[in-house]
């Protein structure tokens, strides 16, 4: 049995110690980091005249072989092995013996090991998760652009405020996830600091060469206070919190598709793959995906504010209850891997009915602002335009009738500025192509917004697509 301490110890841990100190079931997603790292390492010791050129060579060929044994399932880690540092040096050791084996440890400490693990592990499963959501943005992109034309009602207060054009609707989603995928960008930059040369908190006497580790590992420098290297995790907490947000605008999303599903609604039909039935109710087709997105974003709230909960207070540098962070973000990579996927299915798939959106967009005095601001254009101020238009909408609640369908008599009644003219803009068409502001829902600027938006997700696709760590 390979334990990392014990010279000291005249016993062994008791079952119900090592069972709580265990984590090699969830930190073996750090192997081919861990791996990669200390042939890193082993070259600095190599440097530092630790490790002679024989010993480095057979040290290396040994991870390797230890790699691809990780790789293909043949080494596995036992119960019997602390953490994932503790089962790589047994299988080392196993692969090249321990008179060079057990050399490697020389100079570094799990402490700033793990650090650098997981940091290697978040920055490229950041770039992973970065897909998934450009695969999402790019669903709902292909749904914009055939929208753009459609008129719906929008919304304040989930009431009718004024119409948009539904493109434009959907397209607000594509720029939420792109301020995630860019928040993950701007994560990465503090991400990219390697702690290795750390030590155990105070550095080390073996004259190692922490920049050339850090280079060789594909970061962009070093932490540069040791202490700091191994008590930090503002990078999970900061990752965590990118895809709590991440959670929370799957979550928003979702509740817009169960709300366009509802008979109520009637604005969206869900595809058969992306939907399920019930058990009881045989007419049942229900918004699953969606509602799991909204479900599981409660949980991904919980990772961040479990890891800001652990680090609270906790004295500097390294405590055990560092080992809390790694289980939070497995699972939130993992949901993110779950939901992305199938919400991408199923935005992808939806069908809107676009007459049944157009024919509700003027309702509930949807065009009242229009009025107001066509009394604007005639040298109205715009506080007694406002008034004016709140008492078309009084005259016409009260008759049973649309703004357009009140006469010119009664136009004219409310207020000698408003003339039958005003019509023109009484119309969904009218309004949404008033609605021009570069950043409006004016067809013709959805368009250049979507373009826009377009050019964004390639160059975020590429940030993606390369990887900074190989492994
Ligand atoms: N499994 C530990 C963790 O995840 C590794 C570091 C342990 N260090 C120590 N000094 N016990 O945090």
């Amino acid at each position: 049995m390979t334990r990392l301490w014990g010279g000291r110890f005249a016993s062994g841990p008791s079952d119900a110690m090592a069972a709580l100190s265990e984590s090699v079931q969830f930190d073996w997603v750090l192997a081919p980091y861990d791996i990669a790292q200390s042939k890193a390492h082993a070259r600095v010791l190599h440097n530092a005249g630790l490790l002679s050129q024989a010993e480095l060579d057979t040290m290396i060929a040994g991870l390797t072989e230890l790699n691809s044994r990780v790789e293909s399932g043949d080494f596995l880690p036992t119960p019997a092995d602390e953490d994932v540092h503790t089962a790589l040096e047994r299988g080392l050791i196993e692969t090249i013996g321990t008179e060079v084996g057990g050399k490697l440890r020389a100079g570094r400490s799990r402490n700033d090991q793990v650090s650098t693990d997981l940091r290697m592990f978040l920055r490229n499963s950041a770039r992973g998760i970065a897909t998934h959501v450009g695969h999402l943005q790019n669903a709902l992109l292909t749904q914009a652009k055939n929208h753009v034309d459609s008129a719906a009602p929008g919304f304040t207060h989930l009431q009718h405020a004024q119409p948009v054009s539904f493109g434009h609707e959907l397209a607000k989603h594509i720029h939420a996830f792109a301020r995630d995928i860019e928040r993950l960008q701007d994560w990465d930059k503090r991400a990219a600091k390697s702690p290795m040369g750390s030590g155990a908190l105070a550095g080390s006497s073996l004259k190692l060469d922490p920049v050339a580790v850090a280079t060789e590992l594909g970061f962009d420098g070093i932490v540069e206070n040791s202490i700091d290297g191994v008590s930090d995790r503002d990078f999970v907490a900061e990752f965590l919190f990118s895809t709590a947000l991440i959670g929370v605008h799957l979550s928003r999303l979702g509740e817009e598709i169960c709300l366009w599903a509802s008979r109520e609604f009637g604005w969206a039909t869900l595809d058969d793959a992306w939907s399920t039935g019930s058990s009881i109710m045989p007419q049942k087709k229900n918004p699953d995906v969606a509602e799991l997105a909204r479900g599981k974003s409660g949980r991904l709230i919980g990772h961040v504010t479990s890891v800001l909960t652990v680090l609270k207070g906790l004295p500097f540098a390294y405590n055990r209850d560092l080992q809390e962070d790694k289980e939070s973000v497995i699972d939130a990579i993992h949901t993110l891997q779950l939901v992305l996927p199938a919400m991408t299915g199923c935005v992808g798939t939806l069908v809107f009915d676009t007459a049944k959106m157009a024919e509700s967009a003027p309702q509930g005095f949807a065009l009242a602002t229009d009025i107001a601001e066509w009394l604007v254009q005639q040298g109205v101020p715009f506080n007694h335009a406002h008034e004016v238009a709140g008492a078309c909408v009084k005259v016409a609640e009260a008759e049973g009738i649309e703004l357009d369908e009140l006469s010119d008599e009664q136009f004219s009644a409310i207020d000698p500025a408003l003339t039958g003219d005003v019509r023109s803009v009484l119309t969904v068409a009218g309004s949404l192509a008033s609605r021009s502001t570069v950043n409006g829902t004016a067809p013709d600027s959805v368009r250049l917004q979507l373009a826009n938006v377009e050019g964004v997700l390639a160059a975020q696709e590429s940030w993606a697509n390369a990887k900074p760590h190989a492994v």
